[in-house]
């Protein structure tokens, strides 16, 4: 099946057996991405409509970038500079742009429950970008196949997610994906920016950095979030650096053949040195150049009527 639903807004409904398939739909398009020619014609005739209502380097992009490879006609919409500041509501921002005939709309929102909102709404499939501090499927799905690919498989692996846990999307999607998969998941970070109740996810809290990251065959690192929280939830950005960040000389804490990878955008000098960053253990360009062929496979599983 690959995507067992309409729309891409959460990983629960996907199974294993799913997050697999689309992994081996990703092998095949890194195969289109490594051409010289970079193009074929699986999606042409679609038009993938890119609605970013919050900022984005990475997952926009690869997005314009996923549809055109495949065929497709992007068309990129942010919020900055729409009518959405002369009152226009998200749902009629949406409704306007489909009366403009897109085949699917990835969406990008600051509220929790955005794109499912407007999924319930429209008939087109919409895939979910990012929304507040509730999921980045996209992102998971990349992360995990990141992983698969440098480490041969998910099952019996241990990975620890370090930062602003409660803030992040991404550490949300990983949790969900990870837990489909026979893996120890570690999370570490300020008490007031963890999880106020685990008990929902099957992870284990660490209480020290060494203790997070001693047997840890990946290592993820997020950034604080400071656009979600109203006054920052750490007493300094120099002793979050001190006492939750990586640097060169930390790495001796690691396995020799741990990973480290982040999901973007790195706030360099807080979570990880510049040394990290561009270090032999790091896979972040990894993890950027792998959601190109990912959300080829989400597009082409929503748009080839391959998914439900
Ligand atoms: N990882 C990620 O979502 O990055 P962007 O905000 O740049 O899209």
């Amino acid at each position: 099946m690959g995507i067992p639903t309409k729309d891409l807004i959460s990983l629960s409904p996907l199974s294993r057996e799913d997050i697999e398939e689309l992994f081996n739909l990703a092998d095949e398009m890194k195969k289109i991405i490594e051409r010289p020619v970079k193009k074929v014609p699986t999606l042409r005739g679609k038009v993938i409509a890119n609605l970013f209502f919050e900022p984005s380097t990475r997952t926009r992009t690869s997005f314009e970038l996923a549809g055109k490879y495949l065929g497709a006609d992007v068309i990129n919409f942010s919020s900055s500079g729409s009518s959405i500041s002369k009152g226009e509501t998200l749902l009629d921002t949406v409704k306007n742009i489909l009366a403009m005939g897109p085949d699917l709309i990835v969406m990008r929102h600051s509220s929790s429950g955005a794109p499912h909102f407007v999924a319930e709404r429209v008939e087109v499939p919409v895939v979910n970008a990012g929304d507040g501090i509730n999921e980045h499927p996209t992102q998971g799905l990349l992360d995990l196949y990141t992983i698969r690919n440098y480490k041969g498989g998910l099952d019996g692996l241990k990975i620890t997610i370090m930062g602003d846990i409660s803030h992040s999307r991404v550490a949300r999607s990983d949790i969900i994906g990870l837990s489909k998969f026979d893996t120890e998941i570690t999370l570490f970070g300020p008490r007031t920016v963890m999880f106020y109740d685990p008990s929902p996810y099957r992870v284990k809290i660490a209480r020290t950095l060494e203790e997070a990251v001693k047997d840890a065959d990946v290592v993820m690192m997020l950034r604080i979030q400071r656009e979600r929280q109203s006054a920052l939830l750490i007493p300094s950005i120099r002793e979050y650096s001190k006492f939750y960040g990586l640097s060169h000389w930390k790495l001796s804490l690691l396995k020799e053949d741990a990973i480290i990878m982040h999901p973007g955008p790195v706030n360099q000098g807080v979570e990880l040195t510049p040394e990290v960053v561009y270090g032999n253990r790091s896979v972040i360009f990894n993890q950027v150049t792998n959601g190109v062929a990912i959300r080829m496979a989400i597009l082409y599983t929503l748009l080839s009527g391959e998914g439900s």
